[in-house]
């Protein structure tokens, strides 16, 4: 059996779960969700981010310590994954002993492997990014580029990580492991960050004690992106003295949004690299949903929280919409139009019409008893052929397009029900098997939509007379054609998805 690892970022606790945050943990829920359907053993993981002088300030203007103020957000971030059926296997915060000793391990090896020196470092930090930019890199010459407010002038003595030696090693790795970045366009910001040259960047800050003390000079403590970037290692136990960790690195993706490439694909590789570590397989890297062209975020001030939006559309949803709205990688603009024409046209018009009118038909034609579908139905082939693209789409981390072809098969469905009429047919074998083919096809499309929607999946299956659970099913096995057994009971229930008007 083949394992497969992947991890979110690690969001920040000066922040409430929004929509953004909401996004990327979806994405990773439903690729790995695919995962655990075609048969390999699953890590994922998701956590908080928690050190560092962002979190310092907001605990202070929330009148809180920082541990007591993070100990009051992190659960907020684990409940709304539990709301939205995120099925992470591990939760990892940076407060945690597991994850000191790992940024402490890591720390001591790239110091040991003459990396990290100590200087002087004088420039414009911005607080919301935890990172320091050159003039030139802001916008009027004043403006975090990406906050847009002024940056702060900072002047402390720091220990650096030399990442201009690495230069050469990490365009070679990403030559000799072309793809390891998707999707294509973001690797080339990658590799453009790489080109344009790269500078030392500080690992340490004297001016703060919110940190884990560097283990050869406790006088500092760790910068908050070496330290938050470790989780991925900690996760999986490393620093705890064994090489157990290497059971389950490298890692297979680490989902990020496109804000944060500098840190995962430069400063994170080359990090592991002076360390001795294996280099992650695979980024996936995701756009931003905007709002009004707006990137969503605390400091913009246009906050979606998708625990309102799953009132309105229900969890599977908001899953759905999403996963199938936006490209992973481009940009995304989120509207409550958008999610409500999705949400009719695709679940209530295409998913939920199906369902129901073959529950309908079934209920009428054949007493309630579904039929064994035919070997040699025309359905068979279209099937099988969205099979392969739907694989296809998630080994390329393109949820998007899994979901339309997905849609297209259901589309094909439909079709073949208008074409047939069974509704106007006698009681019989012609009925029994037209029914019989579209419950074939509904039991492979209650697969096929489970990673995106597990809650539907598995309504879908037991109405239809398919019993045990959905999550025990395997691709391939599962996939060919034929295998719904006929002579089951099919239940209509409620509409899987009522119209919004
Ligand atoms: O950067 N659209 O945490 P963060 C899409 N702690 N995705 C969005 C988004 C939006 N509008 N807003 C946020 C940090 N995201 C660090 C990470 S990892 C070692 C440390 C998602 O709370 C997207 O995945 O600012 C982005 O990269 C991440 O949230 C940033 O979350
Ligand atoms: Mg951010």
């Amino acid at each position: 059996m083949s394992r497969f690892y992947a991890t979110t970022p690690i969001y920040y606790v000066n922040a409430q779960p929004h929509l953004g945050h909401a996004y990327t943990t979806i994405v990773g829920d439903a690729l790995t969700r695919w995962h655990r359907l075609i048969g390999d053993e699953v890590k994922y993981l998701t956590g908080t981010d928690e050190h560092g002088l962002k979190i310092q300030q907001a605990a202070d203007a929330a009148g809180l310590d920082p541990q007591s103020f993070a100990d009051s957000i992190a659960p907020k971030f684990a409940d709304a994954w539990q709301r939205l059926d995120i099925a992470n296997d591990d939760f990892i915060r940076t407060t945690e002993p597991r994850h000191k000793s790992a940024v402490s391990e890591l720390l001591q090896r790239c110091y040991d492997a003459g990396d990290i020196e100590l200087g002087v470092y004088r420039g414009k930090y911005c607080v919301a990014c935890e990172e320091y930019y050159t003039e030139e890199e802001l916008t009027g010459g004043t403006d975090c580029p990406i906050h847009k407010r002024p940056v702060d002038d900072y002047e402390e003595e720091n220990y650096f990580f030399k990442l201009s030696r690495f230069e050469d090693r990490l365009l070679q790795h990403y030559a000799d492991h072309p793809g390891s970045i998707v999707p294509e366009f973001r690797a080339n910001e990658a590799y453009g960050l790489i080109r344009s040259g790269l500078r030392d960047f500080s690992v340490s800050r004297t001016s703060l004690t919110w940190g884990i003390p560097l283990p050869w000079d406790p006088s500092h403590v760790a910068y908050v992106w070496f330290d938050a970037l470790t989780n991925y290692l900690a996760a999986v136990g490393f620093g705890d003295g064994t090489d157990s960790y290497k059971d389950w690195w490298p890692v297979d993706y680490h989902l990020i949004g496109k804000d944060i490439i500098r840190h995962h694909c430069v400063y994170w590789p080359a990090m592991l690299m002076s360390a001795g570590v294996d280099l992650p397989k695979g980024w996936a890297v995701g756009g931003w949903l905007l709002v009004d062209g707006e990137k969503m975020a605390k400091s913009t001030g246009n906050v979606v929280n998708p625990l309102d939006l799953i009132d309105v559309v229900g969890v599977d949803g908001f899953r759905y919409y999403v996963l199938a709205d936006t490209p992973y990688g481009q940009d995304g603009d989120f509207s409550y139009e958008g999610l409500v024409g999705r949400y009719n046209s695709d679940l209530a018009n295409n998913l939920g019409n199906l369902a129901a009118r073959v529950a309908t038909v079934v209920a009428k034609k054949c007493d309630g008893i579904g039929p064994a579908p035919s070997p040699d139905s025309p359905l068979a082939e279209a099937a099988a052929t969205t099979l392969d693209g739907v694989t296809a789409a998630w080994d390329h981390v393109a949820p998007h397009r899994a979901l339309d072809i997905t849609w297209q098969l259901i589309r094909t469905v439909n079709a073949y029900l208008e074409t047939n009429e069974p509704w106007k047919m006698e009681s019989g074998s012609a009925v029994d098997a037209v029914m019989g083919d579209a419950l074939e096809a509904l039991r492979l499309l209650a697969i096929l939509v489970s990673p995106a929607m597990p809650a539907t999946a598995q309504e879908i299956w037991s109405r239809i007379g398919m019993s045990g659970e959905i999550s025990a099913v395997r691709l391939p096995e599962a996939g060919t054609w034929g295998q719904y057994p006929g002579g089951q009971p099919v239940i209509k229930g409620d509409s899987l998805f009522p119209r919004i008007t």
